[in-house]
Protein backbone atom coordinates (compact mmCIF):
# COMPACT_ATOMS: atom_id res chain seq x y z
CA UNK A 1 0.00 0.00 0.00
CA UNK A 2 1.12 3.08 -1.16
CA UNK A 3 0.57 6.20 1.92
CA UNK A 4 0.77 9.50 1.20
CA UNK A 5 0.58 12.08 4.86
CA UNK A 6 -0.18 15.74 3.75
CA UNK A 7 -0.52 18.80 6.30
CA UNK A 8 -3.92 18.89 6.67
CA UNK A 9 -7.50 17.88 5.45
CA UNK A 10 -7.59 20.27 2.26
CA UNK A 11 -4.30 18.95 1.50
CA UNK A 12 -5.37 15.66 1.27
CA UNK A 13 -8.42 16.53 -1.18
CA UNK A 14 -5.96 18.43 -2.85
CA UNK A 15 -3.97 15.42 -3.69
CA UNK A 16 -7.15 12.79 -3.77
CA UNK A 17 -8.96 15.19 -6.49
CA UNK A 18 -5.47 15.39 -8.44
CA UNK A 19 -5.91 11.72 -8.68
CA UNK A 20 -9.35 11.30 -9.68
CA UNK A 21 -8.73 14.06 -12.07
CA UNK A 22 -6.03 12.04 -13.86
CA UNK A 23 -8.04 8.85 -14.40
CA UNK A 24 -11.24 10.68 -15.69
CA UNK A 25 -8.80 12.56 -18.35
CA UNK A 26 -7.26 9.53 -19.23
CA UNK A 27 -10.32 7.32 -19.42
CA UNK A 28 -13.21 9.97 -20.16
CA UNK A 29 -16.02 6.86 -19.64
CA UNK A 30 -14.08 5.50 -16.77
CA UNK A 31 -16.09 4.02 -13.67
CA UNK A 32 -15.77 5.69 -10.23
CA UNK A 33 -16.66 3.94 -7.12
CA UNK A 34 -18.12 6.77 -4.81
CA UNK A 35 -17.82 7.25 -0.91
CA UNK A 36 -20.18 9.67 1.43
CA UNK A 37 -19.45 10.87 5.02
CA UNK A 38 -18.10 13.97 5.85
CA UNK A 39 -14.46 13.03 4.60
CA UNK A 40 -14.89 12.93 0.70
CA UNK A 41 -16.41 15.95 0.62
CA UNK A 42 -13.73 18.45 0.19
CA UNK A 43 -12.81 16.06 -2.78
CA UNK A 44 -16.10 16.65 -4.44
CA UNK A 45 -16.04 20.37 -4.29
CA UNK A 46 -12.22 20.31 -6.40
CA UNK A 47 -13.86 17.79 -8.52
CA UNK A 48 -16.63 21.03 -9.38
CA UNK A 49 -14.10 23.39 -9.39
CA UNK A 50 -12.42 22.02 -12.12
CA UNK A 51 -15.32 21.20 -14.15
CA UNK A 52 -16.96 24.54 -13.94
CA UNK A 53 -13.26 25.97 -14.89
CA UNK A 54 -13.82 23.74 -17.87
CA UNK A 55 -11.26 21.40 -17.06
CA UNK A 56 -12.86 18.33 -16.48
CA UNK A 57 -15.54 16.92 -18.38
CA UNK A 58 -17.98 13.66 -16.45
CA UNK A 59 -20.55 13.31 -19.72
CA UNK A 60 -19.13 9.72 -20.16
CA UNK A 61 -18.54 8.75 -16.82
CA UNK A 62 -20.02 6.42 -14.65
CA UNK A 63 -20.44 5.65 -10.80
CA UNK A 64 -21.58 3.23 -8.67
CA UNK A 65 -21.72 4.46 -4.63
CA UNK A 66 -20.39 2.39 -1.90
CA UNK A 67 -23.79 1.97 0.24
CA UNK A 68 -27.54 3.37 1.11
CA UNK A 69 -28.95 3.34 4.70
CA UNK A 70 -32.34 0.73 4.45
CA UNK A 71 -34.53 1.45 4.50
CA UNK A 72 -34.75 5.73 3.38
CA UNK A 73 -36.63 7.51 0.70
CA UNK A 74 -33.38 8.40 -2.02
CA UNK A 75 -35.72 11.75 -1.57
CA UNK A 76 -34.92 12.11 2.06
CA UNK A 77 -31.96 13.89 3.05
CA UNK A 78 -30.41 11.94 5.17
CA UNK A 79 -30.08 9.24 2.14
CA UNK A 80 -26.48 8.92 0.66
CA UNK A 81 -28.77 9.75 -2.72
CA UNK A 82 -29.80 12.83 -2.00
CA UNK A 83 -26.01 13.62 -0.46
CA UNK A 84 -24.44 12.74 -3.45
CA UNK A 85 -26.90 14.94 -5.35
CA UNK A 86 -26.50 17.76 -3.25
CA UNK A 87 -22.61 17.40 -3.57
CA UNK A 88 -21.60 16.35 -6.57
CA UNK A 89 -24.05 14.97 -8.85
CA UNK A 90 -26.14 17.99 -9.59
CA UNK A 91 -22.90 20.29 -9.96
CA UNK A 92 -21.51 18.20 -12.71
CA UNK A 93 -22.42 17.38 -16.27
CA UNK A 94 -22.93 13.43 -15.14
CA UNK A 95 -25.81 12.20 -17.01
CA UNK A 96 -27.70 11.18 -13.64
CA UNK A 97 -28.86 7.99 -15.50
CA UNK A 98 -25.48 6.66 -15.60
CA UNK A 99 -24.99 7.10 -11.62
CA UNK A 100 -25.69 4.54 -9.23
CA UNK A 101 -26.69 4.15 -5.55
CA UNK A 102 -28.19 1.37 -3.94
CA UNK A 103 -32.08 1.83 -3.80
CA UNK A 104 -32.69 2.54 0.05
CA UNK A 105 -36.24 2.19 -1.19
CA UNK A 106 -36.55 -0.85 -2.64
CA UNK A 107 -39.21 -3.90 -1.87
CA UNK A 108 -36.87 -6.58 -1.96
CA UNK A 109 -33.13 -5.93 -1.01
CA UNK A 110 -31.68 -9.15 -1.74
CA UNK A 111 -32.92 -8.47 -5.01
CA UNK A 112 -31.76 -5.26 -5.62
CA UNK A 113 -28.37 -6.22 -4.29
CA UNK A 114 -27.57 -8.94 -6.68
CA UNK A 115 -28.52 -6.61 -9.60
CA UNK A 116 -26.23 -3.84 -8.09
CA UNK A 117 -23.80 -6.24 -7.91
CA UNK A 118 -24.42 -6.91 -11.53
CA UNK A 119 -24.60 -4.00 -12.98
CA UNK A 120 -20.69 -3.39 -11.75
CA UNK A 121 -19.93 -6.31 -13.73
CA UNK A 122 -21.66 -5.68 -16.60
CA UNK A 123 -20.27 -1.87 -16.80
CA UNK A 124 -16.90 -3.29 -17.33
CA UNK A 125 -16.13 -3.06 -13.20
CA UNK A 126 -15.00 0.35 -11.28
CA UNK A 127 -11.64 1.70 -12.68
CA UNK A 128 -11.23 4.10 -9.22
CA UNK A 129 -12.46 3.36 -5.83
CA UNK A 130 -12.08 5.72 -3.52
CA UNK A 131 -12.97 4.89 -0.11
CA UNK A 132 -13.47 6.55 3.80
CA UNK A 133 -13.30 5.04 6.48
CA UNK A 134 -14.93 4.81 10.00
CA UNK A 135 -13.65 4.83 12.81
CA UNK A 136 -13.82 1.07 13.62
CA UNK A 137 -12.33 0.37 10.81
CA UNK A 138 -15.44 -0.10 8.27
CA UNK A 139 -15.30 0.69 4.82
CA UNK A 140 -18.89 1.40 3.09
CA UNK A 141 -21.20 -0.33 5.82
CA UNK A 142 -18.98 -3.56 6.42
CA UNK A 143 -18.40 -3.81 9.80
CA UNK A 144 -16.43 -5.13 12.34
CA UNK A 145 -17.44 -9.15 12.19
CA UNK A 146 -16.31 -12.60 12.29
CA UNK A 147 -17.48 -12.78 9.09
CA UNK A 148 -17.60 -10.50 6.59
CA UNK A 149 -19.67 -10.87 3.36
CA UNK A 150 -18.14 -10.83 -0.23
CA UNK A 151 -20.77 -8.99 -2.46
CA UNK A 152 -23.48 -6.18 -2.26
CA UNK A 153 -25.54 -7.16 0.88
CA UNK A 154 -28.36 -6.05 3.26
CA UNK A 155 -26.55 -5.54 6.56
CA UNK A 156 -26.74 -4.05 10.03
CA UNK A 157 -25.30 -1.20 11.63
CA UNK A 158 -23.11 -1.20 14.82
CA UNK A 159 -23.80 1.23 18.18
CA UNK A 160 -20.32 2.81 17.07
CA UNK A 161 -21.39 3.48 13.62
CA UNK A 162 -24.95 4.36 15.10
CA UNK A 163 -23.67 6.66 17.41
CA UNK A 164 -20.85 8.30 14.77
CA UNK A 165 -23.74 8.90 12.48
CA UNK A 166 -26.31 10.57 14.57
CA UNK A 167 -24.52 13.64 14.06
CA UNK A 168 -25.84 13.86 11.12
CA UNK A 169 -29.57 12.98 12.39
CA UNK A 170 -31.57 15.24 15.14
CA UNK A 171 -31.05 12.18 17.46
CA UNK A 172 -29.33 8.69 17.27
CA UNK A 173 -33.13 6.91 17.24
CA UNK A 174 -33.20 8.03 13.72
CA UNK A 175 -30.52 6.68 12.05
CA UNK A 176 -31.58 3.24 9.65
CA UNK A 177 -30.11 0.06 11.67
CA UNK A 178 -29.76 -1.52 8.22
CA UNK A 179 -27.97 -0.63 4.96
CA UNK A 180 -26.85 -1.78 1.64
CA UNK A 181 -23.30 -1.75 0.81
CA UNK A 182 -20.79 -3.28 -1.55
CA UNK A 183 -19.11 -6.26 -0.02
CA UNK A 184 -15.44 -6.74 0.54
CA UNK A 185 -15.17 -8.59 -3.18
CA UNK A 186 -17.22 -5.78 -4.45
CA UNK A 187 -14.76 -3.45 -3.13
CA UNK A 188 -11.61 -5.40 -3.55
CA UNK A 189 -12.29 -6.03 -7.59
CA UNK A 190 -11.75 -2.51 -8.42
CA UNK A 191 -8.70 -1.95 -10.50
CA UNK A 192 -7.35 1.02 -8.40
CA UNK A 193 -8.43 2.13 -4.89
CA UNK A 194 -7.73 5.27 -2.89
CA UNK A 195 -8.35 5.38 0.61
CA UNK A 196 -8.86 8.95 2.27
CA UNK A 197 -8.61 9.03 6.23
CA UNK A 198 -8.63 12.50 8.04
CA UNK A 199 -8.98 13.50 12.09
CA UNK A 200 -7.77 12.37 15.11
CA UNK A 201 -10.30 10.00 15.55
CA UNK A 202 -9.56 7.61 12.84
CA UNK A 203 -6.04 7.26 13.96
CA UNK A 204 -6.54 3.67 15.52
CA UNK A 205 -7.85 2.45 12.08
CA UNK A 206 -5.19 4.07 10.03
CA UNK A 207 -2.67 2.40 12.53
CA UNK A 208 -4.29 -1.31 12.31
CA UNK A 209 -4.10 -0.32 8.08
CA UNK A 210 -0.26 0.65 8.29
CA UNK A 211 0.73 -2.42 10.60
CA UNK A 212 0.74 -6.30 9.09
CA UNK A 213 -2.18 -7.45 10.75
CA UNK A 214 -5.29 -8.39 8.61
CA UNK A 215 -8.28 -8.75 10.55
CA UNK A 216 -12.09 -8.99 10.26
CA UNK A 217 -12.86 -6.71 13.55
CA UNK A 218 -10.86 -3.68 11.31
CA UNK A 219 -12.66 -4.58 8.00
CA UNK A 220 -10.41 -1.80 5.50
CA UNK A 221 -7.24 -4.11 6.76
CA UNK A 222 -8.28 -6.62 4.36
CA UNK A 223 -7.64 -3.85 1.45
CA UNK A 224 -3.84 -5.10 2.13
CA UNK A 225 -4.60 -8.04 -0.19
CA UNK A 226 -4.89 -6.18 -3.18
CA UNK A 227 -2.05 -4.67 -5.21
CA UNK A 228 -3.02 -0.93 -5.86
CA UNK A 229 -4.53 0.72 -2.88
CA UNK A 230 -3.36 4.57 -2.08
CA UNK A 231 -3.94 6.01 1.29
CA UNK A 232 -3.79 9.62 1.56
CA UNK A 233 -4.08 10.62 5.24
CA UNK A 234 -3.50 14.01 7.20
CA UNK A 235 -1.16 14.89 10.14
CA UNK A 236 -3.94 15.02 12.30
CA UNK A 237 -4.75 11.14 11.47
CA UNK A 238 -0.81 9.88 11.54
CA UNK A 239 0.02 11.11 14.09
CA UNK A 240 -0.53 10.39 17.99
C1 LIG B 1 -20.29 6.04 6.81
C2 LIG B 1 -20.11 5.46 5.41
C3 LIG B 1 -18.67 5.16 5.09
C4 LIG B 1 -17.78 6.32 5.50
C5 LIG B 1 -17.89 6.52 7.00
C6 LIG B 1 -16.97 7.60 7.52
O1 LIG B 1 -20.56 5.08 7.78
N1 LIG B 1 -20.90 4.29 5.23
O2 LIG B 1 -18.55 4.88 3.70
O3 LIG B 1 -16.45 6.07 5.11
O4 LIG B 1 -19.23 6.86 7.28
O5 LIG B 1 -17.58 8.85 7.45
P1 LIG B 1 -16.86 10.22 7.74
O6 LIG B 1 -16.09 10.52 6.50
O7 LIG B 1 -17.97 11.19 7.95
O8 LIG B 1 -16.00 10.03 8.94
Amino acid sequence: MKLIICENYDAVMEQAAQITIDIIKNKPDCILGLPTGSTPIGLYNNLVKEYEAGKLDFSQVKSFNLDEYYPIDPENDQSYRYFMNKHLFNRINIDINNTRVPNGNCEDPNQECAEYEKAIDLAGGIDLQILGIGNNGHIGFNEPDKNLQAYTHMTKLTENTIEANSRFFEKSDDVPRKALTMGMASIMKAEKILMLITGKAKHNALMTLLSDNITTDVPASLLKLHTDVTIICDKASYEE
